[in-house]
């Protein structure tokens, strides 16, 4: 039986609660979708409704630390940091929004905490599946209570690969197409889900062999990137630099392959 920490109870109890307003308003959008008006404004509304709830609820159980939120940007601790340890929230309260507007049930809350700059634990929610990735630096990664591990596949032929394309006025579409053509070439086949936090926690179920996409924020990727190592995954840029918090891009993968699928990314 997997044992969550304090800690890892505050993040699952907030994305629990912010999940059920994120699963009416889903059911509303599915209405919208046939009005004429659609389903856009209602949409960034939830988008800020989440982030509202996340941030009471974090904040409520540490108020000692800084948030870092995808809406409302960089806001300081209600009290000073408890023994000097700077310690903050990442969250993206709703990854995947073109999925929700679309009526796609697959998004995702994502929260992190980062210590001293580096992301020590990671709760990854998928409301609609019922699916609560988390992992703490240590303790391991888990889904709901089963422990995770990354795959065990050892050869690109048998292996499937998220991915996030770039999409209007946003990343670079040619050089996309040229690692997809590399990669297509290569592997079992090729994903693009549209919600980065779950393609790596599907990197740390064992799922997904391995993602990369480009042109990312932190708050898109830091729950994941723990959650990825926690489960013996690992994780660079794409060209194998160590990830950083201003990294632009993010290649997770099981530890045997991410060196093959980092080659055919850099050839491409
Ligand atoms: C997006 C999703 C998507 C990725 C985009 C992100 P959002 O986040 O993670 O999969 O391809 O780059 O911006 O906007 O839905 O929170
Ligand atoms: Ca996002
Ligand atoms: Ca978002």
């Amino acid at each position: 039986m997997a044992v969550r920490s304090a800690t890892i109870n505050v993040m699952t109890r907030a994305a629990d609660k912010a999940a059920r307003r994120l699963k009416r308003d889903f059911g509303e959008v599915e209405n919208l979708q046939v009005s004429r008006k659609g389903p856009a404004d209602f949409v960034s509304s939830a988008d800020l409704r989440a982030e509202q709830t996340l941030r009471e609820e974090l904040g409520r159980a540490r108020p000692e630390y800084d948030f870092l939120m995808e809406e409302s940007g960089h806001t300081a601790a209600r009290q000073p940091a408890s023994g000097g340890v700077p310690r903050r929230w990442i969250v993206d309260p709703l990854d995947g929004t073109t999925n929700f507007l679309h009526g796609l049930p697959h998004f995702a809350i994502s929260i992190a905490l980062e210590e001293r700059g580096e992301i020590i634990a990671g709760v990854v929610y998928d409301p609609i599946k019922e699916e609560m990735f988390w992992a703490e630096k240590g303790a391991g990664a888990y889904l709901n209570d089963r422990r995770l591990r990354a795959s065990g596949r050892d050869t690109l032929a048998a292996a499937v690969v998220g991915t996030g394309a770039p999409y209007k006025g946003h990343g670079d579409a040619p050089k996309f197409l040229a690692e997809l053509n590399a990669v297509i070439g290569a592997t079992a086949g090729m994903r693009r889900w549209g919600s980065a936090s779950l393609d790596l926690a599907y990197v740390a179920a064992g799922r997904f062999d391995a993602f990369w996409e480009r042109h990312l924020s932190l708050w898109d990727t830091a729950a994941g990137i723990v959650l990825v190592r926690e489960a013996g995954g690992y994780v660079s840029e794409v060209d194998g630099k160590s990830l950083r918090p201003d990294s632009p891009s993010i290649l997770a993968a099981n530890a045997t392959l991410h060196p093959a699928i980092m080659a055919l990314l850099r050839g491409a």
